[in-house]
């Protein structure tokens, strides 16, 4: 997928909040080796080593667009490397990930596989959003399987893969795991009006969209997506309450 750091970074203050709920989620101990997996910009990758002393942090992302930005957070502890989370090897004390797994496949594995990357004692810890049900993620699949936008994506409509929270909960159980928390929790964003809301969206959710469909129907699935926002989301300032989940496990010395 082809990412846009200017786009994502629009939201960067909204963003921040989920990763801080994140890292205190994180014991923060001297001397912790830590993937940060799917760093994006490494805006926070470079926070969490700032907060975790003498850690040797290094971030992985796929798109070279992003890791781009993230080579210029480069500093002493902290490294970013050209990979895809599902390819991560090594042991970590710290597994860490904000807002990107949702990108990757099957999480019934990819949350074991995960796991499995811990030393002893070693921390997992993961945001996903999971606001499918919010008019925001529903309207984007409302748009694809209309007329030339479903013809043009051949019927493709994106699936999210993130799991009810309960079940993050039941598989850190089921691998072992010690000190377990999977929370759901809603951010209260205020933003100024529904198009804004679209341009969060444009940043991330519709990325995968504008990659399949011809560049001649995007701007034309933006506007009516934009229009069932606006219908949706009328208020001004208008009220964006993001769910995302929330989970970390350890696992035993
Ligand atoms: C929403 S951004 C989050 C970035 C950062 N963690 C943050 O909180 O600001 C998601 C990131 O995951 C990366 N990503 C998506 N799928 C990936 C994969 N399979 N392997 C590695 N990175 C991936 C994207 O390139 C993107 O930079």
């Amino acid at each position: 997928m082809t990412w846009d750091p200017e786009q994502y970074l629009k939201f960067r203050e909204q963003r921040s909040a989920p990763f801080e709920d994140l890292l205190a989620l994180v014991p923060t101990k001297p001397g912790m080796r830590v993937i940060d997996l799917g760093c994006g910009t490494g805006d926070l990758t470079r926070r969490l080593a700032d907060v975790l002393p003498d850690s040797e942090v290094v971030g992985v992302d796929s798109s070279s667009e992003m890791l781009k930005k993230a080579h210029d957070r480069a500093q002493r502890g902290v490294t970013f490397l050209a990979q895809r989370i599902e390819d991560v090897e090594g042991q970590w004390d710290l597994v860490f990930s904000n807002a990107a797994i949702q990108w990757v496949g099957n999480h019934e594995s990819l949350v074991r596989q995960l796991f499995s990357l811990l030393a002893p004692g070693g921390r997992l810890a993961v945001q996903v959003p999971s606001n499918t049900s919010h008019p925001s993620q529903t309207l984007i699949a409302e748009t694809a399987r209309e007329g030339a936008m479903r013809d043009g994506l051949k019927g493709w409509v994106h699936q999210w893969p993130v799991l009810p929270v309960a079940r993050y909960a039941e598989i850190l159980f089921e691998v072992g795991a010690s000190d377990i928390i999977a929370l759901d929790k809603v951010y209260p964003h205020v933003l100024p009006d529904w198009d804004a809301v679209v341009e969060w969206m444009a940043g991330t959710a519709l990325i995968p969209y504008f990659e399949r469909l011809l560049a001649d129907l995007r701007p034309e699935f933006l506007r009516r997506y934009g229009e069932k926002i606006r219908e949706a989301m009328p208020d001004r300032p208008v009220f964006f309450g993001f769910k995302r989940t929330l989970f970390a496990g350890t696992r035993p010395e």
